[in-house]
């Protein structure tokens, strides 16, 4: 599996950071009046505009479910946060908003568009992947460890059709992997019967570690396949977090994740990194390999977001939010 890539030069950063620096809305406090400045800037900047639309146009997503911008803008201040709240931190330090403008208007050029999930993170479009002392050695964004292979809210009822992972800040002294491999891949690696087993409602996963508002009265979400043949996204699946429910199909699941690490990429990011990961057409983790600077790698910030192809989506929910359930 190959990761497309399209590259931004010096000038078409310099560029396109200055602009984004003068954008005056803050996107943690009116998120529409900051997203209509990003889309004039769309317009505006018609010459990188297109650029981009047009490499774009010339990739074959599933083949190439993962596209990497490199080179994007992002901002000159990015200050160190407590680990205690770290989003709190981030909306009083964070001052600039380059780097949620750039998954703005990445967004827009994709056609596929930033959403957040009213109960989820306060509803907060742009989540940092950072360290939050609570949540240290949890299955979370806000951990510090490694987590199995999934899709983002892979079983929540809207699911995102990208992940959009942006760096700002990843120590190189450290191994951290953002490792994906192609659904198409593992599947060709099952046999029509394990495939069979594997669309039968025999599986259940445990509730993600999530910052919802109400608790969750289960540990376990409802039961369900963890192969749907006739869907786009073929597969629902947490590794470490979805088994059997009778012993007979475990098996399969094991398989299932031993193929993914077979197919595996492995991939390391540098600030000024944005990777878009299709959620529908292969799965993603976080293998942290080997650490050097354990006060480095608290400070490891990742910005993502969650999008969707489907414009529709935001006609009936007003602001860019959907609920969880
Ligand atoms: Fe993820």
């Amino acid at each position: 599996m190959s990761v497309a890539k399209i590259e931004f030069n010096h000038q078409q950063t310099a560029s396109l950071g200055f602009r984004l620096n003068l954008l005056k809305s803050n996107p943690y406090q009116d998120y529409d009046a900051f997203y209509h400045e990003v889309e004039g800037l769309v317009s505006e900047m018609t010459e990188l505009s297109e650029h981009i639309v047009q490499q774009l146009n010339e990739l074959h997503y599933l083949q190439q479910p993962v596209v990497l911008f490199k080179n994007v803008p992002i901002d000159d201040a990015l200050p160190i946060f407590d680990f205690h709240d770290p989003v709190a931190a981030k909306h009083k330090l964070k001052k600039t908003f380059v780097a949620e403008g750039i998954l703005c208007f990445i967004g827009i050029l994709m056609k596929s568009y930033p959403f957040g999930f009213a109960s989820i993170n306060d509803g907060d479009l742009f989540h940092d992947v950072y360290l939050k002392d609570a949540l240290r050695d949890s299955a979370s964004q806000k951990s510090m460890v490694s987590i199995g292979f999934h899709y983002d809210m892979g079983f929540f009822k809207v699911r995102p059709d990208f992940a959009n992972l942006l760096c700002l800040r990843n120590p190189s002294c450290n191994k951290v992997s953002t490792s994906f491999a192609l659904d198409q891949a593992i599947l060709d690696g099952l046999t029509e019967q394990e495939k069979a087993r594997l669309s039968r409602t025999a599986f259940r996963t445990k509730t993600e570690v999530l910052a919802l508002k109400g608790e969750r009265t289960s540990a376990y979400m409802p039961a369900h396949p963890v192969y749907y043949p006739q869907r786009a996204a073929k597969l629902s699946f947490f590794e470490g977090r979805t088994e059997a429910i009778e012993p007979e199909e475990q098996a399969i699941l094991d398989k299932l994740a031993e193929l993914i690490h077979l197919h595996k990429q492995r991939f390391y990011f540098e600030p000024g990194d944005l990777l878009c990961i299709n959620n529908n057409l292969c799965i993603h983790g976080r293998e942290v390999i080997e650490i050097t600077d354990l006060e480095a790698h608290k400070t490891r910030w990742l910005l993502k977001t969650y999008n969707s192809n489907d414009e529709t989506l935001f006609e009936d929910n007003k602001g860019h939010f959907v609920s969880a359930e």
